[in-house]
């Protein structure tokens, strides 16, 4: 069943200069989850950071660390990152052909799991793995960048995801990523999203308009 809409800052958009000053505002904010976007070049066309700076960010916020990898392979660097701080390892559909490994990978090593689908992707990728899941995450952007266009059309993929969760009766976050803001939140929640990832929507107008973003994107959503 649908839970309570959260709200998970991605990174991508906060000045990477002072992540450990940003990631506190937000979470003072009054974020629920940092999302936290790794990538490595290879899977996605743009690099970022690494398990080091996971770790040097972790003293930094209570919430819970939303690590989206955007990298292949997968699995060797998953144990890095759950060290390091990550509460919630989502790793892509496309970035493997182990999948049900990868996911039990990062249960064994006691995170929660997140599977995440291209835009492209269908929802029959998931439903072998929702059983074990904890997270499924909908790509409203081609992965890589922060900044762009909401892609419509994913809107569907989350109705026919938001009913196999449903039937599962487990307790599954479904989070959609990619151009969310205040004017699509309210149709993306609709669809049955319950958490959105806001990079741009959440970091504009610097730190003082923060709180007043968060709360724009879950007053429409809600
Ligand atoms: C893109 C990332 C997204 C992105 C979201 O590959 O996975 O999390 O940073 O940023 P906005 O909200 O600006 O689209
Ligand atoms: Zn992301």
């Amino acid at each position: 069943m649908q839970q309570a809409t959260r709200i998970a800052p991605s990174i991508l958009s906060a000045d990477f200069a002072a992540l450990g000053d940003e990631i506190r505002a937000v979470s003072e904010a009054g974020a629920d989850y940092i999302h936290i976007d790794v990538m490595d070049g290879h899977f996605v066309p743009n690099l970022t950071i690494g398990p080091a700076v996971v770790a040097a960010l972790r003293p930094h916020s209570e919430l819970p660390f939303d690590v989206h990898l955007m990298i292949s392979p997968v699995d060797p660097y998953i144990p890095d990152f759950i060290k390091a701080g990550g509460d919630i390892i989502t790793v892509h559909a496309e970035a493997g052909a182990h999948l049900h490994r990868t996911i039990q990978l990062i249960k064994d090593q006691g995170a929660r799991a997140g599977l995440a689908l291209n835009p492209a992707t269908p929802v029959s990728a998931v439903e072998p793995l929702l059983e074990n899941l904890d997270l499924v995450l909908v790509m409203s952007v081609n992965p890589g960048f922060g900044g762009q266009s909401f892609i419509t059309g994913q809107l569907e993929k989350i109705s026919r995801l938001r009913v196999l969760i449903d039937a599962t009766g487990r307790t599954i976050d479904l989070q959609v990523d990619g151009g969310i803001n205040t004017n699509n939140a309210a149709e993306a929640i609709a669809a049955g999203a319950d958490v959105l990832v806001a990079g741009t929507a959440t970091f504009t107008g610097g730190v003082e308009q923060y709180a007043n973003n968060i709360k724009a994107l879950r007053a429409t959503a809600d």
